[in-house]
Order: structure tokens, then sequence, then C-alpha cells
């Protein structure tokens, strides 16, 4: 194990909105959206990229850039929520997070060079920070010296706390990573996580979640979400196909979150909205607008986990630092919630 820096400050949040009040049955559109955090570098330079809950409400948001922190921001609907940051050594920028046992978490990172997400090849790597103790502790698990760039991460559905999967989004493809003893292997390999080489920004796999026997994967250019079968170790068969579950009325589609009805939330990063679509249906728009910030430069979601929160979906910002709003708005990246009372 090792110590991690901890740092505590204050934040006092640059917007604070009270929530519109919810409507009683069913929610009107746009779902009512407020940042609840916001960094406040000047010119805007900072990237959140993903993020995780803890059980006892604690957001725990990754930074790509400029540096490798987790911003574990504290009571994070309280009006003043309180953020410590924990580094990760030999990293200079984080992406995918997800619980792999109770309050233990893994995180994608590595180090990165004057781009937003170009790293320093062999760079990439798992590590894992553990907040059992008085202090949270970090540890490498593995470099995944092959890797391209490491992105979204979900833990084993049968084996949680022994086996992560990992996309890597510049070989398209889902690693398998052993938290024990560091070994990897490529758990699933399929056309539908290539991106397209004429687009803007190629970008295939992006963001996975695992649910029972299924590996969930949204691939960025296709603007879709697809599904494959895995088996207890998290591997898919050679022969595997995967399923499209879900095609976005979108250009781009970051990450995503399943939600208990079974309804996708994509956020579509430079789209600036947050779009949620039933399984086989398109999508609607429930927050945000291309020319507005409310959630421009949105690159992932999460689902409150306490009585306090269940009804929040949290998006995190990478500030619009590449796609300014109208070609010239850019900001600090934050952390919006979103209230889903009521919306079916
Ligand atoms: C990381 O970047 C943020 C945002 O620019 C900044 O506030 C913070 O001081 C940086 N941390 C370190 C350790 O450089
Ligand atoms: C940092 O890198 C050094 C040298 O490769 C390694 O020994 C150490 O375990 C790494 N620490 C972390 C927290 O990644
Ligand atoms: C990019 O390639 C895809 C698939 O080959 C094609 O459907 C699409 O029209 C192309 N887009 C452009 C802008 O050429
Ligand atoms: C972008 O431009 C539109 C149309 O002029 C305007 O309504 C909107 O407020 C602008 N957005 C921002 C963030 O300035």
């Amino acid at each position: 194990m090792y110590p991690s820096k901890l740092a505590f400050l204050a934040f006092a949040c640059k917007a604070i909105l009270a929530f519109p009040t919810p409507a009683t049955d069913t929610a009107s559109l746009p779902l009512p959206a407020r940042t609840i955090f916001q960094l406040d570098d000047s010119p805007p330079k900072s990237w959140f990229e993903n993020i995780a809950l803890r059980r006892n409400g604690d957001l725990l948001v990754t930074m790509l850039s400029p540096n490798a922190s987790i911003y574990s921001i504290q009571e994070p609907l309280s009006g003043s929520p309180k953020a410590s940051i924990i580094n990760i050594a030999n990293a200079t920028g984080l992406l995918g997070i997800t619980e792999t046992a109770p309050d233990v978490f893994a995180v994608a990172g590595g180090l990165f060079g004057t781009g937003i997400a170009v790293p320093v090849p062999g760079s990439m790597g798992i590590w894992e920070v553990d907040f059992r103790g008085p202090e949270p502790t970090t540890r490498l698990v593995t470099k995944i010296a092959e890797a391209g760039i490491l992105n979204g991460v979900a833990s084993v559905p049968s084996c949680p706390s022994s086996a992560i999967l990992v996309a890597d989004n510049e070989l398209s493809l889902i690693w398998r990573v052993d938290l024990k003893t560091g070994e990897y292997e490529t758990a699933a390999e399929v056309p539908e996580m290539k991106g397209l080489s004429n687009a803007t920004v190629p970008l295939g796999v992006n963001g996975v979640k695992t649910r029972g026997e299924y590996l969930y994967f949204s691939n960025s250019n296709l603007a879709s979400i697809f599904r494959l079968p895995i088996d207890k170790r998290g591997v898919a068969a050679k022969d595997a196909k995967a399923e499209r579950v879900a095609k976005l009325d979108t250009g781009f589609v970051d990450d995503f979150v399943i939600d208990e009805e079974g309804k996708y939330w994509g956020a579509t990063n430079s789209g600036n909205t947050v779009v949620v679509a039933k399984r086989g249906s398109g999508s609607i728009v429930v927050a945000g607008k291309s020319t507005e910030l409310t959630v421009a430069g949105d690159t992932a979601l999460g689902l409150g986990r306490t009585e306090a929160d269940k009804n929040i979906v949290y998006v995190v910002t990478g500030g619009t630092v590449t796609s300014p709003v109208n070609g010239t708005v850019s900001e600090s990246a934050k952390v919006v919630a979103i209230d889903r009372t009521g919306f079916e």
C-alpha cells in the first residue's frame, strides 16, 4: 500500500441554484439540473472524466486533465460540499472508476502528454484506492504495457473483488484485469467496439457496465449501446455477438448508466446534453442543449445510491475545454445534479 496525499479544501460554488419543485406525477422536460461543484481554474483547463459513488454518499470524481486527482466530494447536495483530493502517483490523468469491494475502487489512468487523452505509450495502468482505513490508500495493480487508451471500467459481477473489465478505446477491445495478481488478458473484441476512421474524433468503445451475464458498452461514434454475453470470469466467447440495445439520436455518446428500469442514460459530451433511451427505442434529451452550459462537455453519469439522493443523476463534465459552446464559451470542470423525481 502506498499512502496517498490527502488535501482538504472547502469549496464555494459559483452558482448554486435551488431545484424547482418537482412535478408530482410525471416530470416535465428538461429535468431540473443544478451545478453542485465546480473547479475555479482560470482560464479553464480542467476535465472531469468519470464518477463513482461511495455507499456513504460521497462522490468520487476522476480528473483526466491537468492531473491525476480523484475528487472525493462529501455531502454533494448540501449546497456547500467539501472536497478532498487523492492523487495517484505515476499518473497525470485518470479515467474510468468502479467499486470492486465495499469502499474499494479500481481506477484507470496513465501519463498524458500535451494533448487531452494522448497517453505516453506503455504508461497506462490500473490503480486501487482503498477507503477502509482512516485515510485512503492507493496501490498500483498493474501497468498494461500494450494498452492504447484505457477508458471505462466495470467489475465482473460474479467476482467483483477479483477482476475488472476495462475498455481500451484505441485498440477497440476490453481487457480483463485480475486485481489480486495484476495479470491481464483480452476479455472481448468485436467489430462493434471500433470507431469510425472518418469521424472528427475516431472513438469506438468508451463506457462499460456489467449486469448479470452481460457486458454493456457504449460506442461513441455509433452513438449506440451494445451488450455482449460474458462468462463467470468476465470473458466473452470467441464467437459471441454484440447486440445493439440502444441507438441514441445524437452524434456521439461518451459514458452511460443503466437505471433500475433498464433505461440507458448517456452523456453526449460535445453534444452538451444528457439523453435517455429505453431498450430498443430512440432517445430523448432530458438535460442540456447544444447552445447551453447546463451539462456542456458531459463525460459520465452516476446514479445516487443513498436514500437522500436516490432520485439524483450526477453528471461530470470536461468543462468544454476541447469544444467550447458556440465555439467560444468554455468553463471549468463541474458536477451537475439532475433530479429525476417523477421521470419514467
Ligand atoms: C490539479 O488541477 C487542479 C485544476 O486545475 C488544480 O486545482 C490542482 O491544484 C492540481 N493539483 C495538483 C497536485 O497539481
Ligand atoms: C510508481 O512507480 C514506481 C516505479 O515504477 C513503482 O515502484 C511504484 O509502485 C509506483 N507507485 C504507484 C502508487 O503507482
Ligand atoms: C463515415 O463512414 C461511415 C461508415 O463507413 C459512413 O456511414 C459515413 O457516411 C461516413 N461519414 C462521412 C462523413 O464520410
Ligand atoms: C449560444 O448562442 C445562442 C444563440 O445566440 C445563445 O442563445 C446562447 O445563450 C449562447 N450560449 C452561451 C453559453 O453563451
